[in-house]
């Protein structure tokens, strides 16, 4: 297939760029470097440096024959995604390009209004150049659990059948994000779900759970191909950070009672997932949607767990509650079901003693590199 990777600068991007080449895929990768940015404007850095796209592609060439043309530009900008969708013709796209950070989309609001604009602006051009030069192809969207909030009901796979006054009518399951940037990946996947029903587009939305790791098949073959590490509080994943703080001997920081729950899943497992959603796409005017995480645990389970591997390699691992600057709920019910990718051949990567080991010795490697003062900033929801 030929795919266009939208993003592919980013944690997950680059990763995703080496499977599908390495699966035989001919990809095109696109990125503008606003994370990179972004980081500037924070003042924070990845644990350790990550060359840009035109190096990372070259070594890549190198070390696997797989060339992959690569262009820098704004998605957010019409002229330059008309160019990109006139020289490539895809048959899939998947869409990683936006704002991901939560804590970032609430600093302030010029954060809040880049994230609004950035996220749906990208996503409404790519539905219009997939209607304008490709309307065959497969749009893959990264979404996230977070869309669904924390409901005192189980959480299905994207829809729910409702009954009302003796009749049903199946609707997009409710949704109620807990952060500006999880409620624009809803408008998102209202967005999509309109061009659908409207325009008859194929689509694969993904509800993603926070993702954890850098080891992947591809990016162990040189230090170079390893994506972003960060640890810092608007960036870093909470597993992610935990392990840095562990090897830094800072406290891991738990929001609140830390009950807070969600669906984790490995680097290793977002690929899989997004290779196998390509390889079996959803039909024209279907929006297709998968819960997409493998394993679900409480903060404080968390911290548990990274506190026990640390400890088991002599690290002194300390777990800290502090005050939640979030306006979350702290302990409730989560039960969301996650069958779909399962069902399509998903292998899981599952969190093990071993996989924690394995980040916080990478990380004692960097350990010079960790500025303490970016771990924690209480950016503040209210
Ligand atoms: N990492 C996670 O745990 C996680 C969990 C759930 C969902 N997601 C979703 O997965 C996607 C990828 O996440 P990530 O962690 O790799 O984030 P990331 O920030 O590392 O990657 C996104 C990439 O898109 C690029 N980008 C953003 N706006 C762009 C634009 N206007 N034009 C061109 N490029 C642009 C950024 O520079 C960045 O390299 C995001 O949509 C995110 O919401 C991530």
């Amino acid at each position: 297939m030929r795919i266009l990777i939208l993003g592919a600068d980013g944690y997950l991007g680059w990763p995703t760029v080496m499977h599908l080449t390495a699966n035989g895929h001919e990809v095109m990768a696109v990125d503008n470097y606003l994370r990179r940015k972004l980081f500037n404007e924070v003042g924070v850095e990845p644990l350790f440096e990550v060359p840009r796209l035109d190096k990372r592609c070259a070594v890549w060439e190198r070390i696997s024959g797989c060339r992959v043309p690569f262009f820098i530009g704004d998605l957010a900008e019409w002229k330059f995604v008309e160019k990109i969708f006139r020289e490539f013709k895809p048959d899939a796209i998947v869409h990683y390009a936006e704002q991901p950070a939560a804590p970032y989309s609430m600093l302030n609001r010029k954060a809040a209004t880049l994230t609004l604009r950035n996220n749906l602006l990208v996503t409404a051009n790519v539905i219009f150049a997939v209607r304008e030069f490709c309307p065959d192809a497969h749009i893959v969207k990264l979404g996230t659990m977070g869309e669904y909030g924390t409901p005192d009901i189980d959480i299905e796979e994207g829809w729910l059948e409702v009954e009302h006054k003796g009749r049903r009518h199946n609707f997009l399951y409710p949704r109620q994000a807990s952060s500006l940037y999880h409620t624009t990946k809803i408008m998102d996947t209202d967005l999509l779900w309109f061009y659908v029903r409207t325009w008859g587009l194929r689509v694969t939305d993904l509800m993603q759970g926070p993702v954890y790791g850098i080891f992947t098949d591809e990016s162990e073959k040189d230090d170079r191909l390893l994506p972003f590490l960060n640890y810092d509080e608007i960036f870093g994943t909470v597993l992610n950070r935990f392990a840095v703080q562990a090897v830094a001997g800072y406290p891991l920081t738990v929001f609140g009672k830390g009950g807070q729950t969600r669906g984790y899943l490995n680097i290793k497992d977002t690929l899989n997932c997004v290779r196998l959603s390509l390889e079996v796409p959803a039909d024209q005017g279907e929006l297709r949607i998968f819960n997409q995480f493998t394993e679900t645990f409480s903060v404080n389970e968390l911290a548990e767990k990274v506190k026990a591997a640390g400890t088991s390699r002599g690290l002194k691992v300390e777990i800290q509650h502090v005050e939640n600057p979030r306006i979350e709920l702290e302990e409730h019910y989560y039960n969301p079901s996650h069958t779909g990718l399962i069902e399509l051949g998903l292998k899981p990567h599952y969190l093990t003693e071993e996989v924690l080991v394995k980040m916080l010795e990478f990380a004692v490697k960097h350990k010079n590199n960790i500025a303490p003062d970016t771990i924690y900033r209480e950016v503040r929801w209210a």
